[in-house]
């Protein structure tokens, strides 16, 4: 089978290097910008990869909706199978992808999308046909896990780590889809749609890590816990939710020993339990792997990871309840609900008591838009 790959980035000249050597696969031509062609391979059109007909498939890795969407759908509607590592594009027109893919009879895989190199959307497809899927989530995002355990291991600042993490190549070409957690709302959102066929779009919470500061995480370590920035999805009390939002763990849970650029991913199943699948989320090679993996899958007749009339719907966020840690202007303290408070100059730090994921998220950008510095995490004794 004949590969076209859509840019030669970070996944995209991972995947052509891969495709050199795997087994039933081989390099088609590579899309790259006018101005961009130094060797034979390389293409500057679209109409030279949609119009070719020795090519089978094309592996999307160049980002964003435009003109992601626009390649995407003259390929399926060509006849060529379509693979992608782009969770914006999935996240906005996956529906329509899927819906082209079907009719068309050829492949829409997105493996890679979410957990980089980790097999997570596959087994969640899987499973699905002969379990009920109660939840999903976990570390879904590799620039942030690589942040948060540097600033917690190294003890380094926020900006430098995160110059690491763009170096190293895991972040987004613009990194703030990562630290404001909208990266990892698209894949809990991807995952949900793969569990439930409905792709949530409408009540979504995300908060990242963006107001963490040196100082907080020093908090939280001198008092036995580690950040992690987590995604949830799942059903309850006959509602859907999916929010992201950072979590303070016990030093000792699973999370806790996810490094670096890691991601844990986890659902369970009314039957089959807790299952966690962890691997490295991001960087060349484990994402090209799943691309990879995703090819391998057409050879052996996989053809699609949405269930079938996948529809946009809403979530509800009222329903799940946490406790809060929240460090904020110490006369906006009042405001919450509190189990204690500690003071400290200007500034308060308070737990507060059990409250709902949509009520805390409203507080803190209620704050925020009176000018309030404000960071909270979620709290998981
Ligand atoms: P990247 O390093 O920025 O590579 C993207 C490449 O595509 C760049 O060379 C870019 O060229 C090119 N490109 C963009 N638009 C194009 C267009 N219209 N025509 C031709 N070429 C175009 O990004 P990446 O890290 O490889 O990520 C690619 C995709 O994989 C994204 O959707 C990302 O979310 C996803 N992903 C990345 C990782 C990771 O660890 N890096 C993991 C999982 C998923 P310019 O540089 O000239 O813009
Ligand atoms: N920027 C993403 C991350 C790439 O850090 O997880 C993998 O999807």
């Amino acid at each position: 089978m004949k590969v076209a790959v859509l840019g030669f980035g970070t996944v995209g000249f991972g995947v052509y290097e891969m495709l050199k050597k795997a087994k039933g696969l081989e390099p088609g031509p590579v899309l790259v910008r006018s101005g961009k062609k130094d060797a034979d391979f390389k293409v500057t059109s679209i109409d030279e990869i949609v119009n070719d007909p020795t090519v089978d498939a094309v592996a999307e890795v160049m980002g964003g909706v435009e003109p992601a969407y626009s390649y995407a759908a003259a390929a399926l509607r060509a006849g060529k199978h379509f693979v992608t590592s782009n969770k914006a594009l999935v996240a906005a027109k996956g529906p329509e992808l899927d819906a082209i893919a079907r009719e068309r009879g050829v492949a829409f895989l997105f493996s890679a999308a979410c957990g980089g190199g980790v097999p997570f959307l596959h087994n969640l497809a899987l499973a699905r046909e002969s379990d009920e899927i109660r939840s999903m989530g976990g570390i879904l995002n590799g620039t942030t896990n690589y942040m948060l355990d540097a600033m917690q291991r190294l003890h380094l600042d926020y900006a430098d780590v995160l110059r690491d993490a763009q170096r190293l190549g895991y972040a987004e070409a613009d990194p703030t889809a990562d630290v404001s957690g909208l990266d990892a709302l698209r894949k809990i959102m991807l995952a949900s749609a793969v569990a439930y066929g409905t792709l949530p779009t409408e009540g979504l919470l995300n908060e990242g890590i963006e107001s963490v500061t040196a100082a907080d995480v020093a908090h939280f370590q001198s008092r036995g816990y580690t950040c992690r920035l987590i995604a949830s999805g799942g059903k309850q009390d006959g509602g859907v939710y999916a929010y992201v939002e950072p979590v303070l763990l016990r030093d000792g849970a699973a999370e806790c020993s996810v490094l670096q650029n890691f991601n844990m991913a986890r659902y369970e199943g009314a039957c089959a339990g807790s299952i966690v699948l962890m691997g490295q989320g991001a960087g060349r090679w484990p994402t090209a792997s799943a691309v990879l993996r995703d090819l391998s899958g057409i050879l052996r007749g996989e053809r699609e990871m949405f269930p079938e009339n996948v529809q946009r719907g809403a979530v509800d966020n009222s329903l799940c309840r946490h406790s809060y840690y929240v460090r904020l202007p110490k006369a906006l303290a009042e405001k919450l609900p509190a189990a204690s408070v500690e003071e400290e100059g200007d500034v308060a730090r308070v737990l507060t008591e059990p409250m709902a994921v949509s009520e805390m998220h409203s507080l803190a950008k209620q704050m925020r838009e009176g000018g309030a510095e404000v960071f909270f995490a979620a709290v998981r004794e």
